[in-house]
């Protein structure tokens, strides 16, 4: 039997692999109506997937699949997008879901491509790769309910997802969760510089700020608590936790410096989406 496509992922990279990858784990390939990979110089990982789920990678869609084409997934880089718009403007139906994970890519920019087409911009970060991502997506309120529930199910198989209702939390969204995982790997370099600082073997200090940092990750999510408590229980008055905490949590300390390297984030992030 030939199975057309009502699915399309745009660009199978880092982003779009880790997309489908967490479709096919969960049934969504088959659910939602097949998928067709479009990218014109697929990786050896896409092409591996590829016929893992007997599914066809294309190098541009043509008119017959595109015309039946219910969603579209947008995982390409922000500055191609405007080429990628043009060529599927021409083939897709007025009603195709057009979902992006461009960062910085606004919901203006992309009516301004896909014009009265339904739109969700969305914000997934790298653990998505490992099904383990957190991802926010923002629809203007013409999008219908049952769009909103497919975007929904797609951008939650990499793990977990919420709809912000104002598009600049897109921002702070971004400057959290997009940016995080590298604020929790400069964590974990900062441990482990330290520990080399007060004189242990440097492999044996990243060891173990690397299993610290996604132990306690892991322990987080198990318990799925306020991190404020898990500190708390961890932090006995007077010992060498509350030592360290002292100064982590002093003027000038962690929580500070957080703040402001989110805000900036943040300015970043709308000032890219200013410019896009
Ligand atoms: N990676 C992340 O953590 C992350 C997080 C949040 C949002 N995003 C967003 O996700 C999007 C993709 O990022 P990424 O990291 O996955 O980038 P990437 O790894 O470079 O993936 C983009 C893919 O699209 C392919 N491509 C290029 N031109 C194409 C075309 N005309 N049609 C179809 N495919 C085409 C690229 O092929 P070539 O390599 O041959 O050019 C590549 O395989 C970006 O907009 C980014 O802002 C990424």
């Amino acid at each position: 039997m030939i199975r057309k496509p009502r699915l399309a992922l745009i660009g199978a990279g880092n982003m779009g692999l880790a997309l489908a990858s967490g479709w096919a784990e969960h049934g969504l390939i088959d659910q939602q109506g097949w998928l067709v990979i479009v990218d014109p110089a697929p990786s050896e990982a896409a092409q591996d997937f590829a016929v893992q789920n007997k599914i066809t990678i294309v190098s541009e869609l043509d008119k017959d699949q595109a015309s039946l084409l219910e969603t579209v997934v947008l995982a390409v880089k922000p500055q191609i997008m405007a080429g990628v718009a043009e060529e599927l403007t021409q083939i897709i139906p007025q009603t195709t879901l057009i979902i992006s994970v461009a960062a910085g890519l606004t919901l203006n920019r992309l009516r301004n491509y896909y014009g009265d087409r339904p739109l969700v911009r969305a914000m997934p970060n790298t653990p998505a790769a490992i099904g383990r991502g957190a991802t926010a997506f923002v629809a203007p309120s013409s999008v219908d309910e049952e769009a909103c529930t497919r975007a929904n199910t797609l951008l939650g198989a990499t793990g977990m997802v919420e709809r912000v209702f104002e598009e600049r939390a897109i921002d702070t969204v971004t400057a959290v969760s997009g940016s995080g995982p590298a604020y929790v790997f400069l964590l974990a370099e900062a441990m482990a510089a330290a520990g080399v600082a007060e004189g242990l073997d440097p492999e044996l200090a990243r060891k173990l700020a690397c299993e610290t940092v996604a132990g306690a990750g892991e322990l987080l999510r198990q318990r799925g608590c306020d991190p404020a408590q898990l500190r708390a229980e961890v932090t006995s008055p007077g010992g060498t936790t509350a030592a360290a905490m002292d100064v982590l949590m002093g003027s000038g300390g962690f929580a500070e410096m957080m703040r402001r390297a989110v805000n900036s984030a943040a300015r970043r992030s709308n000032q890219l989406g200013a410019q896009s």
